[in-house]
């Protein structure tokens, strides 16, 4: 048997989330990135590492990275979160923003759709989001006047679901 552990950085605790319900399915233990260090490491044979996606990069990545260079022959398997809907060509481009550079791959990498909490994000994230909204609304409304504007008040949302994590767990349970 395989011995795995899963590692996760987040910021709002989505991530955490679905960290903790991988580790529960695969009874093993999940860890915040920060309390992870390459001794630990050197005792599993399997990382799954989760980071939430900001500007389209995956948080934590570049620690994961010198981790994955020292120890290239554990499997590595990686998944981001974030608010955008799923879909194939999204996927496959926040794979080839955080990895085609890199010669470090994971063995499979994985998307989970999961919200934004507003409350949680501090003020420096949430005024970023603000600006960028306005930005867009202004855009918006010079492009068109009948085009409805998206809201100017934030709202936080979850769209976190369980189920997305399977495909992630059959392919450790296959290689564990
Ligand atoms: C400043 C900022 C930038 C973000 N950029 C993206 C992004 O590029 N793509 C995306 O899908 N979600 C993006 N998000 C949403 C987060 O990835 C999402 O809320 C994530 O699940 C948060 O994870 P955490 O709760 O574990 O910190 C962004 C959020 C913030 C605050």
């Amino acid at each position: 048997m395989r011995k795995v552990l899963v590692i996760y950085k987040s910021k709002t605790g989505f991530t955490e989330r679905y960290a903790q319900w991988i580790a529960e399915d695969l009874g093993v233990e999940a860890m915040p990135l920060n309390k992870v260090s390459l001794e630990i490491l050197s005792g599993y044979d399997l990382l799954v590492f989760g980071g939430p996606l900001f500007a389209s990069r995956i948080m934590g990545l570049d620690k994961l990275r010198t981790w994955m260079e020292k120890l290239p022959k554990k499997i590595w398997v990686v998944f981001a979160t974030g608010a955008t809907p799923s879909d194939k060509d999204f996927v496959k481009s926040i794979e080839r923003i955080n990895f085609s550079q890199s010669p470090q791959k994971p063995a499979r990498f994985y998307y989970f759709l999961s919200g934004m909490d507003f409350k949680k994000m501090g003020w420096f994230n949430r005024t970023l989001i603000r600006f960028f909204a306005r930005m867009s609304q202004k855009k918006v409304k010079q492009e068109s006047e009948n085009t409805p504007l998206p809201p100017s008040e934030f709202k936080s949302f979850d769209l976190s679901n369980r189920v997305y994590i399977e495909p992630l767990l059959q392919y450790v349970k296959l290689k564990s």
